[in-house]
């Protein structure tokens, strides 16, 4: 982590008033090198799950630096769009929503993973081979820091089961749907990276059944550290385990494979600060009182996107 010292925020917070909320954008950089570091070796594509952060400055610098975005609503995707972020370098991964959405997402021109049969079958019906798609899987893994943040495993609501790929195929048969991606999330806050080698292991069984795949998309869910000593994902040996597995694996079809993450928490939530002032403190015997400004989320709040020298 590359902290503001305190005097830095102190300074930030005389300037602008408190409360005040700031983002430390080299952090969110480094970050973000530490990942392209990790995978020379794999051709790997980053998307920022926005979801962590939607904050307009933050996206703004996140494009800059060279990373796509994974928006999970149409409005993410439309925030996106007005951050600069090129349409291909937005993919919109649906969960559960109407059909609608999914047809504003087509005509923006972003990549959409789908996660439901009817609304793929709903797709192969209007857009047929005209405009490529990904799906979004369950790979029934268990994976996750808890329970709450486990997306993959068999009861979860999140992505069609993999056992229900014989429905899948028959949809893309009949309405000669263009699958492009195949994608999952099992969780957040995985610190065992072999959930991410299990995942791999999963897509690659079925592959083969896919002649115009482009990308597997592998979702989010590195481990950040939430407190001094606390573990986090290690970046380094995920990359070794996905180019190990890929190298063991040659897709059938021949066709070159890129790998997707989306990244949410690993890139931001140590890069942002919350600053505030003390209103009044009480002091009592047995507990002290400290009252602080409200730091609700306002209009009025200001946000600082600081890039220190
Ligand atoms: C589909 C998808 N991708 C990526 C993420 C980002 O997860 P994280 O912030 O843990 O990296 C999430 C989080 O819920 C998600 O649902």
């Amino acid at each position: 982590m590359l902290p503001l010292s305190q005097q830095e925020l102190i300074n930030i917070a005389n300037e602008f008033g408190t409360p005040l909320y700031v983002y430390h954008a080299e952090h969110i950089t480094a970050q973000y090198k530490r990942l392209t570091d990790a995978f020379t070796e794999t051709d790997t594509k980053f998307f920022y799950a926005c979801k962590a952060l939607t904050n307009i400055q933050v996206l703004k610098h996140i494009k800059n630096i060279g990373c796509s975005v994974d928006c999970s609503s149409i409005n993410e995707v439309r925030l996106a769009l007005l951050a600069g972020f090129e349409p291909t370098n937005i993919l919109y991964t649906s969960n559960g929503i109407d059909f609608s959405e999914i047809e504003k997402a087509q005509s923006l021109g972003v990549h959409i993973n789908i996660d439901s049969l009817s609304n793929l079958e709903k797709f192969g019906k209007k857009f047929g081979h005209s405009y490529p798609v990904g799906i979004r899987l369950r790979p029934n893994i268990m994976g996750g820091g808890n329970l709450k943040v486990s997306t993959g495993h068999d009861k979860s609501k999140f992505g069609i089961p993999v056992d229900q790929l014989d429905k899948i195929l028959a949809l893309v048969s009949t309405h000669n749907l263009y699958i492009q991606n195949l994608h999952i999330h099992t969780g957040s806050d995985i610190k065992d990276v072999d959930t991410f080698i299990k995942g791999i292991e999963v897509l690659f069984d079925i592959i083969p059944s896919f002649h115009e795949l482009d990308s597997i998309d592998l979702g989010g869910g590195f481990k950040v550290p939430y407190k001094e000593g606390d573990s986090e994902t290690d970046i380094a040996l995920l990359a070794k385990k996905v180019k190990e597995a890929f190298d063991d694996h040659p897709n059938p079809n021949g066709r070159h494979l890129q790998v997707w993450f989306e990244p949410g928490k690993f890139l931001v939530s140590a890069a942002g600060y919350l600053i505030t002032s003390v209103n009044v403190i009480k002091r009592n015997l047995g507990n002290n009182f400290c009252r602080y400004q409200q730091w609700l989320q306002s209009p009025d709040t200001p946000h600082v996107l600081r890039s220190l020298p």
